[in-house]
């Protein structure tokens, strides 16, 4: 053995104290994005079946909910409004007093340290689901943009520190961007939903969120799952539209994308770590299959590792307890 020459990476590997001087990659509770569905009604706490932890909230619940989040260390929130009526237009998306701009104004008024994203779509409040004006068993593109700009502009006036469009219609980075600007809210960023796959990960948020379209699927405006170059484009457009963040969804089947999204632009990248992601590792850990904590903790370092600043996950409160531990 004396002549062989090899390296000795276990050097750095010997004490835990060892390993964290070398470190490369750090979770924070700072990168956490806690997303929340709320609801209308009263005294209402529910837990979404195939999201085990996960509630949806009416308002009176939403509060404490907001400050123990806070209380927690996280610093951001991202809300999901679950409307009772639904119409063709997606009335309740953009209206004065809708579920999610009364939530919206009740977190910036209650509990005001916590910066709030406002996810921007119109398939929670659509009867037919898809996240545009459907014509023709079509979703048309250039009209379903001036209901998202509507949108946008009625969220920030109820307070939204972000905005968050994820409907996947071309140019809605621009006709948004526009839109707050001629609404006066030139310094409101927004969060682009840049690379959003037609994904199967999606299944447990449409049971929270109502929002499973009903009929067809979203392949004609979501991204086929096959595809990396198209991702480019996409997160090229946006850029160029004036987005201030990128999102790439979902995270865990996606790193590669998220790795050359990072490498390719300078705007935060965000990670949106998905429902079905979070409920495979639920089911699992119920079964005694998985340690809960140690798989989240990787799975989120690994996203941070693939080059994501920030990361949207339903583990986001049980993250930072583990984090302060
Ligand atoms: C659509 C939207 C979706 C998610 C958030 N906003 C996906 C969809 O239904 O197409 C999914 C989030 C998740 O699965 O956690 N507006």
């Amino acid at each position: 053995m004396n002549d062989l020459q090899f390296d000795r990476h276990r050097r750095l590997r010997t004490t835990e104290s060892m390993r964290s001087l070398v470190r490369e990659t750090h979770l924070r509770k700072d990168d956490l994005i806690f997303p929340i569905f709320v609801v209308e009604g009263e005294a209402v706490k529910n837990e979404v079946s195939s999201m085990p932890g996960v509630h949806q909230v009416s308002l009176d619940y939403l509060t404490p909910e907001m400050e123990e989040l806070r209380d927690l260390g996280v610093r951001s929130v991202i809300v999901f409004g679950v409307p009772k009526e639904k119409d063709e237009k997606g009335t309740q998306a953009y209206c004065e007093h809708g579920i999610v701009q009364r939530a919206i104004s009740q977190i910036k008024q209650d509990v005001p340290e916590l910066t709030v994203i406002a996810d921007t779509c119109l398939c929670q409040y659509t009867d037919h689901g898809h996240c545009g004006i459907v014509k023709e068993g079509e979703i048309v593109n250039d009209e379903s943009l001036e209901l998202i700009v509507e949108t946008a502009i009625s969220q920030a006036k109820a307070g939204a520190d972000i905005i968050a469009p994820s409907n996947m219609m071309d140019g809605f980075v621009a006709a948004i961007r526009r839109g707050l600007d001629e609404a006066g809210f030139v310094h409101t960023p927004v969060m682009s939903y840049a690379v959003k796959y037609a994904s199967s990960f999606y299944g447990p948020f449409r049971d929270a969120a109502h929002s499973s379209p009903q009929f067809g699927d979203r392949r004609a405006y979501q991204m086929d799952p096959a595809n990396r170059l198209e991702a480019i484009r996409e997160a090229q457009s946006d850029v160029e539209e004036g987005a201030d963040f990128l999102i790439v969804k979902p995270a865990l089947a996606y790193l590669d994308i998220m790795r050359e999204v990072k490498d390719r632009f300078s705007l935060p990248l965000v990670a949106y770590n998905v429902s079905g992601e979070y409920s495979m590792i639920k089911a699992a850990a119920q079964n005694g299959w998985v340690n809960e904590q140690e798989i989240v903790l990787e799975k989120l370092t690994s996203m941070k590792r693939a080059g994501a600043d920030l990361i949207i996950t339903y583990f986001a409160k049980d993250a930072a307890r583990w984090l302060s531990e």
